[in-house]
């Protein structure tokens, strides 16, 4: 049986509801999942799951701190044990899927994208294969405006059902290519 890890930060809710969705749709095909909060998560080794997915919200088109704190202290351990190598040849079997929430407010997906990209590296520096990067655009809880008024339109109630759906069976789908 492959085994998945979902390692998610979410403050308000939406990167944790896709982060559920994802585990679902993983476990309709068949994979064992190991679903953790990045602050429960100091003693995974990467290396048990033929698959990690990291999900965070862009915040200030960054990831939120406590992320790259997390991913940061991980890539330190990692550099210790010599797993960082030049060139970052390609440990078979070994994948990894970024999925970021975010709300796009002032400049679109464009405020998303250097959150899944700069997560992504954590993972190909020590040789897994970013399979995908998934950006779901997410309501600005709390905030009316940023929620009516911005670059993307009226977003209220994003990720909804159906979203979180198509989200299960896409990773029902990637559990193919594991
Ligand atoms: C302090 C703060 C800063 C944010 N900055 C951005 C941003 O730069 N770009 C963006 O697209 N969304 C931004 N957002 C919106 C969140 O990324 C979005 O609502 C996300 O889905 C929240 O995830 P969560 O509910 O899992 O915490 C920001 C939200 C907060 C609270």
């Amino acid at each position: 049986m492959k085994r998945a890890l979902v390692l998610y930060w979410s403050n308000t809710g939406n990167t944790e509801k896709v982060a559920s969705a994802i585990k679902e749709g993983l476990e309709a095909a068949g994979v064992n999942v190991t679903l953790k909060r990045t602050t429960e998560a100091d003693d995974v080794d990467y290396f048990n799951y033929d698959l990690v997915c990291v999900g965070a919200p862009s915040i200030q088109w960054h990831p939120p701190k406590q992320v790259t704190e997390f991913l940061l202290k991980k890539f330190k351990e990692y550099h210790k044990q010599e797993k960082i190598k030049t060139g970052a040849p390609k440990v078979p079997g070994k994948h990894a899927l970024m999925f970021c929430t975010y709300s796009g407010p002032h400049t679109g997906l464009r405020e998303a994208k250097p959150v899944g990209l700069y997560m992504g590296q954590f993972f190909e520096h020590i040789g897994f294969t970013v399979v995908d990067e998934w950006y779901i655009l997410s309501e600005f809880v709390g905030n009316e405006e940023r929620s009516t008024k911005g670059r993307m339109g009226d977003i209220r109630g994003k990720p909804t059902n159906e979203e979180l759906q198509k989200i299960r069976m896409d990773a029902e789908k990637l559990a193919s290519r594991l």
